[in-house]
């Protein structure tokens, strides 16, 4: 993947999320201290945000080695048992997805997580025996988009939380400064910054959307990436100045034109857009709360004031006490 070469190794090459990084500061150092690994570790928030690199970077702080699979992935008991009888002394294993993870893999998480203990079946009927087996103190990162789709005992044995926010305009001006210096783009303060008011609060989208603007820069001007040439790039791109894209307008005005801007179940706005549930909670919806251009009410989402003014549309007057 290109974006390894862009994605900081150190805690102090993090840009944003102050709380994460200062609480994951003292814990790091606590332990290595220490000599002991980590605690396990949760990291939950929308896609793209950053979980993934914020495990590379525990393990290059803990100077030790991050093995990656993902909940799907693990789909017997002796698939997680191979990774866990694999890893050395404080290695992380990161699994993403863990909200995914089958009953089955999950109970083998258990012991090894509290107690560094394997305890698996082998065989089956009356041949089937229980083995027990030590294991090196490890971390688990467990990720996930959110975090109350996890299983309350799996829940309460990770001793860290951290949840990832949505980056601010200036963070993410950063953070696409510090990609263009590494993949060599020219780009200004005030380009970068166009770029980052559009970026939905993503690193993943502000550093893929620097990309195709530096290829737009390249093609329709000298390569400089400023406010101007940001702009008409972005527009190319069908990306709105609120940052939302395709998919977040065909949501929010099929709320607005197909149901009388709400409220509507997410099931059948899913079925309106031809898009799934799960992508709707997870990858559409949080951007457009946080903003204020939806909400989510106990009878369906419902349209915001905001998103009847950004679309030029008159909010209906039944509608004007409810959002
Ligand atoms: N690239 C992606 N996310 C980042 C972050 N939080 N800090 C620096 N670079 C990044």
């Amino acid at each position: 993947r290109t974006d390894d070469n862009i994605r900081p190794r150190r805690l102090q090459d993090y840009i944003g999320q102050p709380v994460v990084r200062e609480q994951m500061e003292i814990f790091i150092h606590a332990a290595r201290h220490r000599g002991d690994a980590l605690d396990h570790v949760l990291i939950f928030g929308p896609p793209g945000l950053g979980k993934t690199t914020l495990s590379h970077i525990i393990a290059h702080e803990m100077h030790a080695n991050l093995r990656q699979t993902s909940g799907p992935v693990l789909e017997k008991a002796g698939d997680l048992a191979a990774l866990l009888t694999n890893l050395e002394p404080h290695d992380l294993l990161f699994i993403d997805e863990i909200h995914r993870l089958s009953p089955m893999v999950e109970e083998i998480l258990y012991p090894a997580m509290e107690d560094f203990q394997l305890d698996i079946m082998i065989g089956e009927g009356p041949a089937a025996r229980s083995i027990k087996l030590d294991l090196p103190p490890f971390t688990l990162v467990g990720a996930t988009t959110r975090a109350g789709l996890l299983t309350s005992p799996l829940r309460d044995r990770f001793g860290i939380v951290q949840r990832l926010e949505f980056y601010n305009e200036t963070d993410l001006a950063s953070i696409v400064m510090r990609a263009s210096g590494i993949i060599g783009a020219k780009l200004d303060a005030d380009g970068a910054h166009e770029i980052a008011r559009r970026s939905r609060g993503t690193p993943r989208i502000a550093n893929r959307l620097l990309r195709r603007v530096r290829d737009y820069a390249q093609v329709k001007g000298d390569g400089m990436i400023n406010a101007d040439m940001a702009d008409k790039a972005l527009n190319m791109l069908n990306v709105d100045h609120q940052g939302f894209d395709h998919m977040d307008r065909r949501l929010l005005l099929a709320i607005m034109e197909k149901f009388d801007g709400g409220p509507v179940g997410v099931d059948s706005l899913a079925a309106a857009i031809g898009e799934e549930r799960g992508t709707i909670e997870d990858v559409l919806e949080p951007f457009l709360i946080q903003q204020g251009f939806l909400m989510r009410t106990p009878r369906g989402r419902v349209a915001t004031r905001h998103a009847w003014q950004h679309f030029g549309l008159t909010m209906p007057s039944h509608l004007t006490s409810l959002a």
